[in-house]
């Protein structure tokens, strides 16, 4: 076979094979494909689609590049992912939530995609923790913890882990066919009994309108659970960032505040009602509940202390996690020009200005400064005063707070009321 006739069959919208999408994700693993032609392939299935059965296919022949792990474990074996967001630091919040409601979560997360956060690059923030340690660390801080926040390693999905780092840079992120098979070719390798899948939808999401966003999901749910995995699905509302902070240590920080009670709001809301999801398909009932009192109890942050400490970051990092985030030297607030309600955020726009200011990457070798971000944003109906701040701008560099400035004016509005939306928009099983 040869990557330039599954590329060109593709490009004319003609139907690719099962063994051509399986010897494809192969060259993906094993580097026989080359970065222009895993671009060339993710832009063909962005711009023709893949059928039903390419779709399963690709997403099999992803889990298949490396091992699929196994469990043995006192307890069922979960986790939640989601298609991307602004400001959206669940997993931060939920893995040790769970883990502290007695179930384990072995969590394969990705890096950050086109203008949203990843989860690996918020825990880069945390001095010493280790997204990449080996699969024996992994499967012990599970086992003591219940839950380690970790990058597939060469050995879980790697097809996924190169055509990821490609998409992030090449505008391709947006296909209901790649993102099925990115975010299950990695959570069936991990060898889940159960799963919650948070779909977004909105200004902020790669779907933005509801159409797409259940379509992404109804095939995300029949494949997973085709699979095995028993499976659900969250669509829920991205029309503003879910924490007012983005950015990696911003958002590590917004985390820190709901773990150990300091904060509410839509992050702990979302937080408990993808964790009760889960641990319903889990086989546990009154989860929310549960959740609630892991977090109000203290419990839950204890587990995402050991889980840090477990992965070479630091002991006290629950105590004292202000102390391990330093600040960078720019931080400005954007001042409202006007008085008003705030009517549109640019969810994407937003992202992206964090991008621009470091905080994610334009090309793949990009490094990020976890520094930089954006906090302290307004949300949708809130009534700003002039001169009150529309956000708070964290950047390195004075010309880089000016862009981030201008960008920030730009996606936030002031005027009409928002149409609001709900939090928890539908659920599909
Ligand atoms: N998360 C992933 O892991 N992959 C995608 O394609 C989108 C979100």
């Amino acid at each position: 076979m040869d990557a330039r006739q599954v590329i060109a069959r593709l490009r004319k919208g003609e139907p690719v094979d099962a063994d051509a999408l399986r010897w494809f994700a192969k060259g993906l693993a094993d580097g026989s494909v080359s970065d222009a032609q895993a671009g060339a392939f993710a832009m063909g299935v962005c711009l023709r689609g893949l059928s039903d059965e390419g779709r399963v296919a690709l997403t099999m022949a992803m889990r298949d590049s490396g091992h699929v792990m196994q469990w043995d474990l006192n307890g069922p074996v979960v986790d939640k992912h989601s298609t991307g967001g602004v400001g959206d630091c669940t997993s931060l919040v939920i893995a040790p939530a769970l883990a502290a409601c007695g179930v384990y979560v072995p969590m394969i997360s990705g890096r950050g995609l086109g203008h949203t956060g990843g989860t690996l690059d918020k825990l880069d923030a945390i001095p010493g923790y280790m997204t990449n340690p080996d699969e024996s660390r992994f499967r012990s801080v599970v086992k003591d913890v219940g839950c380690a926040i970790v990058g597939a390693n060469a050995e879980i999905a790697p097809a996924d882990r190169r055509l990821y780092a490609v998409r992030d840079v090449s505008a391709t992120v947006e296909s209901l066919d790649l993102i099925c098979a990115s975010i299950l070719s990695k959570k069936l390798a991990a060898g889940l009994e159960a799963l919650v899948l948070d779909v977004k939808v909105g200004t902020g999401a790669f779907m933005k309108s509801p159409e797409e966003a259940r379509a992404l999901s109804q095939a995300m749910v029949d494949t997973a659970n085709d699979a095995g995995c028993k499976t659900s699905v969250l669509i829920t509302g991205m029309d503003e960032p879910l924490a007012p902070a983005l950015g990696n240590a911003l958002e590590v920080d917004a985390a820190m505040r709901v773990l150990t009670g300091v904060e509410k709001g839509p992050l702990y809301e979302l937080s408990i009602a993808l964790g009760a999801e889960v641990l319903a398909s889990g086989g546990i009932s009154d989860g929310k509940t549960k959740l609630e009192q892991a977090i109000s109890s203290g419990a839950a942050a204890d587990r995402f202390g050991r889980m840090v400490y477990g992965l070479g970051g630091p002991i006290s990092f629950v105590e004292d996690w202000k102390r391990f985030m330093p600040e960078p030297p720019v931080i400005r607030a954007v001042e409202a020009e006007r008085s008003g309600q705030v009517s549109t955020i640019d969810g994407e726009a937003l992202g992206l200005a964090v991008v621009a200011l470091g905080g994610g990457r334009q090309v793949e070798t990009d490094q990020i400064n976890p520094m930089v971000g954006l906090s302290e944003v307004v949300r949708l109906g809130e009534r700003v005063e002039k001169g009150q701040p529309l956000a708070r701008i964290h950047a390195a560099r004075l010309e880089q707070a000016d862009i981030a400035e201008a960008a920030v004016r730009q996606a936030i509005r002031l005027g009409q009321e928002p149409k609001k939306t709900e939090l928890v928009q539908e659920r599909i099983a």
